[in-house]
């Protein structure tokens, strides 16, 4: 690369960036809206209820749902990913109603598959909405999450979800096993073409915060979540759990939060070369919220320049917030 540099004065690296025209020529990556999926909170009940700590962004009813797909396929999103919210009469020690067929999931998966056939529907699989203790899985004796016990769970859970008619499942639990687990339960339940994205490098981030406001599972959570996701200090390790995840058949594989560990997504993208997803968790849009609130940031600028980062660093495509909004933004 070397004897390519030049030096100044003959080389003058400001002259490409003089005119929009040789600066779009120039342009490495660009975003647009086939980049981006949008996460849905799905509640128990009619109607849709605000999170705090996540302006823009409710909880919905089936209805509301259901209107919310049809906007993200109208804004060209590919597909949005859904989270239950559900009642917390719902929740249990062994989160059994996350495997309920008429369960708040289902019936949203059902219905957005009916509204609008062609946004691909991704459902997350995790136990931590049902749970009494909000901990991902089932507690063994000492009140860790049993692994082996908890991937049983996960499997019907998934069952269902394809049942209903997700295109994708999601399992966000980090325990070891469970893509190969889900893979083998979804072929034996004579689903082969449901694909599965991974939470393969997911960390025990901090950043979650107003996520768990959103399904209800912050009041509920005992302890924290260091027995199974990342040690924040790792790369080397998330390169090992994306290795066994694709190895035991995910179909995409996720790194989860975004901007704090672009690096992660790039060795992830460059290491493997497979379909690398990113998730601009809800503490990062908060942060920007919050900020450009303030008069602080320039939202729209801001999120743009975090979700092209994304990009830069490696991703296919971003689970964001901020997808109707970036969407919009890219249109005008
Ligand atoms: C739990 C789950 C979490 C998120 C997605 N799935 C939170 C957690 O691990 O406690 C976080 C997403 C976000 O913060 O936007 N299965």
């Amino acid at each position: 690369m070397n004897q390519f540099l030049g030096r100044f004065p003959q080389t003058r690296m400001r002259r490409m960036r003089r005119d929009d025209f040789s600066r779009r020529l120039l342009r490495e990556h660009r975003l647009s809206a086939d980049d981006l999926i949008l996460p849905l909170f799905v509640r128990t009940g009619k109607g849709r209820d605000a999170i705090a700590a996540m302006p823009g962004v409710d909880r919905l009813g089936l209805a509301e749902v259901a209107g919310a797909a049809e906007r993200a396929a109208r804004a060209g999103l590919p597909a949005v990913a859904l989270f239950p919210a559900p009642d917390a009469s719902c929740k249990t020690p062994d989160g059994a109603a996350a495997c309920d067929p008429d369960g708040v999931l289902a019936q949203a998966i059902a219905a957005i598959k009916r509204a609008v056939p062609e946004l691909g529907v991704i459902a997350d699989v995790a136990l931590d909405p049902y749970t009494t203790h909000g901990q991902d899985g089932v507690l063994d004796a000492q009140g860790r999450v049993d692994n082996d016990a908890t991937v049983a769970v996960l499997c019907r859970q998934a069952q269902v979800q394809a049942a209903a008619g997700a295109d994708v499942v999601a399992p966000s639990d980090m325990m070891d096993g469970r893509v190969g687990a889900i893979r083998a339960a979804l072929d034996a339940a004579g689903h082969p073409e449901v694909r599965i994205l991974a939470y393969a490098a997911k960390y025990a981030s901090a950043y979650y915060g107003p996520f768990r406001e959103a399904v209800g599972s912050a009041a509920a959570l005992r302890g924290d979540k260091r027995g199974y996701q990342m040690d924040p200090a790792n790369t080397d390790e998330a390169l090992r759990e994306v290795a066994l995840d694709l190895d035991e058949g995910a179909d995409m594989v996720m790194v989860k939060p975004g901007l704090p560990y672009l690096d992660v997504v790039r060795r992830v993208r460059e290491t493997f070369g497979a379909p690398t997803f990113v998730y601009q968790v809800s503490g990062e849009y908060a942060m920007l919220k919050a900020a450009a609130a303030q008069g602080w940031l320039d939202e729209r600028a801001c999120q743009l320049e975090a979700l092209l980062a994304c990009k830069r660093a490696g991703a296919h495509a971003v689970l964001t917030y901020a997808a109707l909004d970036a969407a919009r933004w890219l249109s005008e």
